[in-house]
């Protein structure tokens, strides 16, 4: 299988390439990758699945949503959050259409800032629920052609690690990314995969 791994060289994204090592994996993101990308760019994404050639699955671990106290985010936090990590992977399945193998998949990347809010998530938590919303309407549209599901990490052990936190408070990278390789492998579509404590 041809895997086109947006975010390869990030911590969820090294686990997933290599839980992955049968198939061809090409890696995206905006340096250092097999192939260049700006997820918040429409037309880069375009590019993107052009230098790619044909792939029988995208996966998406990758975009960026402005973490901090709801009265100090300001439009242009908001306008950012929705066009990087919400807007950026609705146009990643909106354009592999006719990229993406029929019956291929593409599994994006919300997280439990969606249904668990902290403060400082507001904008976080927009993005992460909007994405779930978009898979489950996607993948009821597009189930004669493609399966689109997306995977709720919890918080990441050794992401709370590198925060200073408990790292046993989190789930460790290496068992987030066995659910992005179940989405791969499963038949499902239109689903909210958790990967959360
Ligand atoms: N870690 C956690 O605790 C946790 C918890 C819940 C949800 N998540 C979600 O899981 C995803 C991955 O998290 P992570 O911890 O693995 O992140 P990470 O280590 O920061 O890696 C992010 C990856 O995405 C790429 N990237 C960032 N912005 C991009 C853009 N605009 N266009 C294309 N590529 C871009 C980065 O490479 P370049 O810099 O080269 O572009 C990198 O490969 C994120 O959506 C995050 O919100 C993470």
């Amino acid at each position: 299988m041809r895997v086109l791994l947006v975010g390869a060289s990030g911590l969820l994204g090294k686990e997933i390439a290599g839980l992955l090592a049968e198939h061809e994996v090409i890696s995206a993101s905006r340096k250092g990758a097999d192939i260049a990308v700006d997820l918040s760019d429409k037309s880069s994404i375009e590019a993107m699945y052009s230098a790619a050639g044909k792939v029988d699955a995208v996966i998406c671990v990758a975009g960026t949503a402005k973490f901090a106290p709801l009265e100090s985010l300001a439009d242009g936090d908001f306008a950012f959050s929705l066009a990087n990590k919400l807007m950026g992977q609705v146009n990643l399945v909106r354009c592999a259409v006719g990229k993406v193998t029929e019956g291929g998949s593409v599994t994006l990347t919300s997280g439990i800032l969606a249904q668990t809010p902290m403060v400082g998530s507001a904008a976080v938590s927009v993005v992460n629920a909007g994405v779930e919303a978009f898979v489950r309407s996607a993948g009821l549209e597009l189930k004669d052609r493609l399966r689109v599901n997306v995977v709720s990490p919890g918080w990441v052990a050794e992401t709370l690690q590198s925060m200073g936190k408990n790292p046993a408070d989190g789930v460790p990278a290496a068992q987030v990314a066995r659910a992005y390789k179940r989405a791969l492998d499963g038949g499902m579509t239109g689903e909210a995969i958790s990967a959360a404590n």
